[in-house]
């Protein structure tokens, strides 16, 4: 699979990424999309947090998990105690995939090959950023990060580690959490996922 930045320009920082990725054209959703959405957080951040493809607000804003999944991602972070400055968070796709239903933006998951073509960027960031422990969020950061399908259920809560150093950890998407209609279903997803960022903390104390 063709990286998706230029092979002898590989970038060589953070930044460079970064900028670089603001003019990807390695799959189709760059064009309805508004911009790149790329990770923020401190450059040797020691957690990355990764979720699936920015939204609606993230899209407008041009910053991760700030809409309605990111105050449930926030919520459960202080819930944890953890400081979500001290910790980098990015998307496993850097752009909001959606089809237009009258005056809304409305998502669509990204394919494999939308994931596969973005991949590239999430490999910059991890190897620049280089987190003792990436949690993913939902199937499709999962399978981004590990590096192969993987159901939820098979993985999550567990530090799993990654071949180029540093631990992995799956847990849920916070969206998953917004659609629960069962207020009890709801109350204990939302106990599960608040523990696995208890477990974070555990795993990575200095992000408290
Ligand atoms: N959902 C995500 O996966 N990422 C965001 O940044 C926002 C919503």
């Amino acid at each position: 699979e063709a990286p998706v930045f230029d092979p002898d320009h590989r970038p060589e920082s953070l930044e460079e990424a970064r900028e670089a990725a603001r003019h990807c054209r390695a799959c189709p959703l760059w064009e309805p999309a508004t911009q790149t959405v790329f990770g923020e957080g401190p450059k040797a951040a020691p957690v990355m947090f990764v979720g699936e493809q920015p939204g609606d607000q993230e899209d407008l804003a041009g910053e991760p998990f700030i809409g309605p999944a990111g105050q449930v991602f926030d919520a459960a972070l202080a819930a944890a105690g953890i400081d979500r400055a001290q910790t980098y968070v990015t998307n496993a796709v850097k752009h909001f995939k959606f089809v237009p239903r009258g005056k809304r933006r409305i998502h669509q998951k990204p394919s494999g090959g939308e994931i596969a073509a973005c991949r590239g960027w999430l490999d910059l960031e991890r190897s620049f950023v280089a987190p003792k422990l990436v949690v993913a969020m939902g199937a499709t950061a999962a399978s981004s990060v590990l590096g192969r399908t993987v159901t939820i259920r098979s993985v999550r809560s567990q530090l799993i580690d990654l071949p180029a150093g540093g631990q992995a950890l799956v847990t849920v998407h916070p969206s998953y959490l917004l659609r629960l209609p069962d207020p009890d279903a709801k109350a204990r997803e939302e106990a599960l996922f608040r523990e696995d960022m208890a477990r974070v903390r555990q795993a990575v104390p200095e992000i408290a």
